[in-house]
């Protein structure tokens, strides 16, 4: 996918959150190292904590189609503010990511700035900790 299209898959990404509480969509797109794309959009709930992110969607899909490494993950969200993953989006991602992983952070209008793992969840604990 050229990176045009896959600005124009979060603008649709976005456009299909569920987002009624917050009202603030956000879209995500991971290509895997194995050369798949996913989609995912944030999902609120009346019971607020129950919604689940963007990003989150986006691993699940990729979980449930058999890939197991993200090459790049794409959030794309409203405002001026860069839409970055929240603490808990850091960690799920750093769970399938490597050193290489590219976090790119997008506006309606395209790429705004690109970031490691390394950079969002410095020390982090990951899946060595556990020698899985
Ligand atoms: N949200 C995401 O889906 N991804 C992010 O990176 C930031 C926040 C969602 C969660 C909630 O549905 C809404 O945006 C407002 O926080």
């Amino acid at each position: 996918m050229k990176q045009s299209e896959i600005i124009a898959q979060l603008r649709e990404n976005m456009s299909r959150a569920y987002a009624p509480y917050s009202k603030f969509h956000v879209g995500s797109v991971i290509r895997s190292t194995d050369g798949q794309y996913y989609n995912g959009c944030n999902v609120e709930n009346a019971a607020y904590p129950l919604g689940v992110c963007a990003e989150g969607g986006a691993i699940s899909a990729m979980i449930q189609n058999g890939s197991r490494e993200i090459a790049e993950i794409y959030v794309m969200g409203d405002g001026d503010a860069l839409v970055t993953p929240c603490g808990g989006c850091r960690q799920k991602i750093r769970e399938f990511a490597n050193a290489n992983t590219q976090i790119h952070i997008c506006g309606p209008e395209g790429l705004r700035k690109t970031f490691t793992i390394e950079d969002l969840l410095p020390f982090s604990f990951g899946p060595d900790n556990l020698n899985k």
